[in-house]
């Protein structure tokens, strides 16, 4: 049971393919505090995942749409808010893929356009999306936007590949966009940098497994579970969190902060 946070909130939640998928998490998060939400995934993912069954739970609308496309954007925006009789509250971009992590390709091999791909979908969208909504005038004073991101923007993980160029635009998009958005209409834009998570887009990276336990063992409270995101992400949708914009904030356990744990140290000597 949620605590109503959201209450009288409408927002659009993007990128819920299947139930692992952190935005699902979210959409139940935000419906269980009160939310009206409408989901969007790319037309693919509409037919290959499971978004059709959370609707139902969410008791939500779902509406295609390509982030990397202003005409899909803009039917998108334009549609919910004839459907919520009114402006957005909130929106969740939860979008990630590089076609380079996709097909393997090494980070001194890549090809440049897979990497132009993967730019637009996973972080060049979240402008699109940005600018069509501030065109639309399609959000209330005080909603708020976030994003996921992660830790690969700041610090180099090798397999993560160009995504960690993708997240550093993402987090850059939402401290300019956070600007304007602010000045103009008193909006959030924020980025959440979240542990490592199973998921399809996660499990995509190579060598997730060994990457997902070093990263328990480092953060002193141990990874954060996409259902503890999902909460994160609602109590910066709600009023509780009016004057936070332009962040990163880190969602992980402590491991943006800690350099070595105990368990690590005693790891190395063991061998
Ligand atoms: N899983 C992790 O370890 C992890 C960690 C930190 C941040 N993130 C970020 O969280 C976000 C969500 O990923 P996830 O882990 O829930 O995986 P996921 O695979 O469930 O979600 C990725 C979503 O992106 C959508 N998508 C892809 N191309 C699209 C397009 N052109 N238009 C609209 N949607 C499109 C997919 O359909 C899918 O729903 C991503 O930004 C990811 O980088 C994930």
């Amino acid at each position: 049971m949620g605590n109503n946070l959201l209450k009288g909130k409408k927002g659009i939640i993007f990128g819920a393919l299947d139930e692992k998928s952190i935005a699902w998490k979210v959409a139940e998060e935000a419906v269980s505090n009160g939310a009206d939400i409408i989901l969007t995934n790319a037309p693919i993912a509409l037919r290959m995942g499971s978004i059709h069954e959370l609707a139902k739970k969410c008791n939500s609308k779902v509406i295609a749409a390509d982030a990397t496309s202003i005409n899909d954007l803009e039917n998108l925006f334009n549609t919910a808010m004839v459907d919520f009789d009114g402006k957005i509250d909130f929106v969740l971009h939860s979008i990630g893929m590089s076609v380079n992590v996709r097909k393997k390709r090494a980070y001194t091999d890549l090809n440049y356009d897979f990497l132009i791909k993967g730019l637009d979908v996973s972080a060049i969208s979240f402008h699109k999306m940005l600018q069509v909504a501030y065109k639309l005038n399609a959000i209330n004073d005080y909603g708020s936007i976030l994003a996921l991101s992660y830790i690969a923007a700041q610090r180099t993980f090798p397999d993560y590949n160009d995504m960690a160029e993708n997240k550093s635009y993402l987090e850059s998009v939402a401290r300019s966009f956070g600007y304007h958005y602010g000045k103009n209409h008193n909006i959030r834009v924020n980025t959440i940098s979240q542990s490592p998570t199973l998921t399809t887009a996660g499990s995509g990276v190579l060598g997730f497994d060994a990457f997902f336990e070093y990263a328990n063992k480092i953060s002193p409270m141990g990874n954060a579970s996409a259902e503890d995101c999902a909460k994160y992400c609602v109590s910066l949708f709600s009023d509780y969190t009016r004057m936070v914009t332009m962040q990163n904030l880190f969602h992980d356990g402590g491991f943006s902060s800690t350099g070595v744990s105990q368990e690590i140290i005693d790891m190395m000597e063991k061998k």
